[in-house]
């Protein structure tokens, strides 16, 4: 029997998953942290977080599982987007990374904007120059603390900093350097324009990988740290939506995924480089060889259910909290809720964008609350799947549905009718690093390509269908949504200055 380790190095811990051939979990094993605000709008993390986490980690699931290491026959990393990891000559890090949910950098995005021209910027790399990049980072970084822009010679994402300490070598995935607004889309590779635009040297920058693709061996250092065997493949991976895609199997074109963590994701594989042309929608490339694709992400979803229940009903379940909302009718009685709690990214980029229950009435009760934000976020949620619709992709035809929110039947129900499509759930729930997993297995020769190991290894345990009369209470309730951001931004606005 021969293993794979997948690792992903989130921003809340560092979890390792052993995997089988067959591809069943053997093993998974995390160890927590937590990041750094030191000032508003900062968002910073040491990179040894990542690697103190992935020894334990790793540790955790050789030890648990009992396997000997010489069966594991590779390691797939994926992890947080976006972030910037800057190291010097020798290779150690310069200053904390400054992390995908930073939102410093209103200013250089502007500037990118304009050494570019917005048109030309999403034309080139798929996408708008927003706060959360990699690109704008470096350049606050050159503008605001020049000595150590001066001594940088590396720039990594997060989860390369974990390869290079387990490989010794420099380098990272196309689906993740896709999201430094630094890669030419279609070719695949870094853009020398946007280098030269932003005057960031190019040996700067580490070679780029498809995912499965093998990036180096552990080192005899990294074997004794982590109790890996010297000399084990370490694959490309994936940023964690595209590894968390390949995990649920979205990996051909018309699946998609749609994961409900804290954060919410649509996300669709296609098979050119398609670009929503005003940028509303994020493309990437895919960790599948290949393959690109379409992405909208809403900043909180699960995050208001969980924060609407740690405020207004501390203490109870989820559980006990959805079901009376069950009986609510679709729409809620005219109640809507917009879930930009911590600002938004799809379909509005727009960090001053703030939650609200509108159209609120002494006949609303709580249960009518807890629906209405169940309601908010699938319409939050469909603004991203109608832009790539009016991007082109017209074969959506089926919606694989993960993560935490995923797990209640009713919100399942609320979002099929929303979206007026069947969704599918599927046996694995590990998420991005069972993703990782599946690509280590591929770059192992374990499966031939990642298409055929997912068929493989996933398949569908449920189906929710669309009620055709819900479909139809619902249309007006979307459109009446659609219209409170445009009618709110000023009034948002106003109020972030107070
Ligand atoms: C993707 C994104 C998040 C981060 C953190 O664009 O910003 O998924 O990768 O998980």
């Amino acid at each position: 029997m021969q293993y794979m380790i997948g690792i992903d190095a989130s921003t809340t811990a560092t979890k390792a998953l052993l995997m089988d051939e067959a591809g069943d979990v053997c093993a998974v094993a995390a160890a927590e942290y937590s990041f750094d605000a030191p000032r508003p709008l900062w968002s910073e993390q040491d990179p040894d977080l990542w690697w103190d986490g992935a020894v334990e980690a790793v540790r955790g699931v050789l030890a648990t599982s009992g396997i000997d290491p010489a069966a594991v026959a590779g390691v797939g990393l994926t992890g947080q987007m976006h972030g910037l990891v800057m190291l010097d000559a020798a290779g150690n890090p310069l200053r904390p990374a400054i992390l995908w949910n930073d939102q410093r950098t209103g200013a250089q995005c502007d500037e990118i904007r304009g050494r570019l021209g917005r048109e030309h910027l999403i034309q080139l790399t798929g996408n708008e120059a927003l706060t959360g990049f990699t690109a704008p980072k470096i350049l606050w970084v050159a503008e605001n603390e020049p000595d150590v822009y001066a001594r940088t010679r590396q720039i990594l994402l997060p989860k390369d900093y974990l390869r290079y300490r387990l490989t010794g070598e420099y380098g990272t995935d196309k689906a993740g350097a896709a999201g430094t607004l630094l890669f030419d889309l279609k070719r695949r590779d870094w853009s020398p324009e946007m280098l030269d635009a932003l005057d960031i040297p190019a040996a700067w920058m580490p070679p780029t990988h498809e995912g499965p693709e093998i990036t180096g061996r552990i080192s005899a250092a990294a074997a004794a740290a982590t109790g890996l065997m010297e000399g084990t493949p370490v694959v490309g991976g994936g940023g964690d939506q595209a590894a968390q895609a390949v995990g649920v199997g979205a990996v051909e074109e018309g699946i998609m995924a749609l994961t409900l963590g804290t954060s919410g994701v649509v996300f669709a594989t296609v098979d050119q480089p398609f670009v929503e042309p005003d940028g509303r929608v994020h493309a990437f490339c895919h960790a599948v060889p290949g393959r690109w694709h379409l992405m909208g992400v809403m900043l909180s979803a699960a995050g208001s259910l969980r924060w609407y229940r740690d405020v207004l009903a501390p203490g109870v379940s989820f559980d006990e909290l959805l079901e009376p909302a069950a009986f609510i009718p679709p729409g809620s009685e005219g109640l809507v809720f917009l879930p930009y709690l911590s600002g938004e990214r799809t379909p509005h980029p727009d960090p001053l964008a703030r939650g609200a229950f509108v159209g609120l009435t002494v006949r609303h009760t709580k249960p009518h609350m807890t629906r209405a934000v169940l309601e908010g976020v699938a319409f939050g949620l469909r603004d991203g799947f109608e832009l790539m619709k009016s991007a082109g992709l017209t074969d959506l035809r089926q919606i694989r549905v993960s993560g935490g929110g995923a797990r209640s039947p009713l919100w399942r129900q609320i979002f099929a009718d929303i979206f007026g499509r069947e969704l599918v759930t599927v046996n694995t729930t590990e998420g991005a690093a069972y993703g990782a997993a599946i690509l280590a297995g591929v770059g192992a020769d374990v499966w031939p390509d990642v298409v055929t190991a997912s068929r493989s290894v996933i398949r569908i345990t449920g189906r929710t269908v669309p009620n055709p009369d819900a479909v139809a209470a619902y249309e007006p309730v979307y459109a009446a949504y659609r219209h409170l951001y445009p009618a709110l931004k000023g009034n948002f606005e106003e109020l972030s200055g107070v």
